[in-house]
């Protein structure tokens, strides 16, 4: 298998792969999956429907672990493993993705990795950027990290999806995804490397306020809110990140866990059709 690596920090080129091919042979599978933890997102070509079904696009990601469902997105009706991200000029779901974020970290446990195909894009615009967050961790001050060791922090359907939703509806989903609390610094389960994990859907964090760090409500309020921004803020740092530009039947799929990313809504009024599998993640610790 031929690895083009794109950056210095993240994300590589499978050349010449048929993913199909990877559903069957263990082997091909074995250095896909050695590959993604290594590099954290990779990119193939001409994935085209004939070399690569639905079918096989579920396949594929099944070969990493259940497929889950999105509580907004439709799942595609051939391919229920598919989640569809189709936007177009009336999409009622046409802004959620613009902000860095995991997928999924309002779950108790978010997703492991996704396996994304893009089946129609503009003909400029709609990339999407990815960033890594072990480096964006590993480059943190001394002193930031002793300050955010064992922090947890809260993560907010509602406070995201919700927002835009009916309150009757919000709360129906709310009461289905109820807030989920996560380390801000993770450890990576199968690497044991560390990283930053606050995203888009962090809303605070649940243990700052404790005498050492908290004198009156004052700092609370400011040092946390501060604090939790510029954790936020470094997956916005270009030396972490890789950006890619989507034609159709390009695919990417990303370890979830060590990685954010940003699709580019740069390309309104065009269409945009891509379909995710996502697979079940662990408990973050
Ligand atoms: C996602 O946020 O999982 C989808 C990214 C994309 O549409 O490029």
């Amino acid at each position: 298998m031929q690895i083009e690596p794109m950056t210095c920090a993240i994300g590589a080129e499978l050349m010449d792969v048929n993913l199909g091919d990877a559903v069957r042979d263990d082997g091909l599978f074995n250095e896909i999956y050695a590959a993604l933890l290594k590099y954290k997102v990779l990119f193939l070509r001409d994935q085209t429907l004939d070399k690569l079904s639905r079918h096989d696009h579920m396949a594929f990601a099944q070969r990493l672990g259940q497929l889950e469902d999105h509580p907004v997105a439709p799942s595609h009706p051939e391919a229920p493993g598919l989640v569809q991200i189709y936007k177009h000029p009336d999409s009622p779901i046409d802004r959620y993705e613009n902000s860095w974020h995991c997928d999924g970290t309002f779950r108790e446990t978010p997703a492991k990795a996704c396996v994304l195909r893009c089946i129609e894009c503009p003909p400029v615009g709609g990339d999407t950027m990815w960033a890594n967050m072990v480096l964006a961790y590993d480059k943190l001050p001394d002193s930031v990290k002793a300050d955010i060791e064992g922090l947890i922090a809260s993560h907010s359907f509602n406070a995201s999806f919700g927002a835009a939703m009916p309150t009757d509806k919000r709360l129906a989903l709310k009461a289905q995804y109820p807030d989920a609390e996560h380390p801000v610094v993770r450890t990576h389960p199968e690497t044991g490397e560390k990283l930053l994990f606050v995203n888009a859907f962090t809303t605070h964090f649940v243990n700052f306020h404790v005498p050492g760090r908290v004198r009156y409500g004052q700092d609370y309020n400011q040092a946390a809110g501060d604090l939790l921004q510029y954790l936020i803020g470094q997956a916005e740092v270009p030396e972490y990140q890789v950006r890619w530009r989507w034609k159709p039947y390009s695919m990417a799929m990303w370890d979830n866990r060590s990685t954010q990313h940003y699709a580019v809504m740069d390309y309104p009024p065009c269409h945009r059709k891509m379909e995710r599998a996502a697979v079940v993640g662990d408990k973050p610790f």
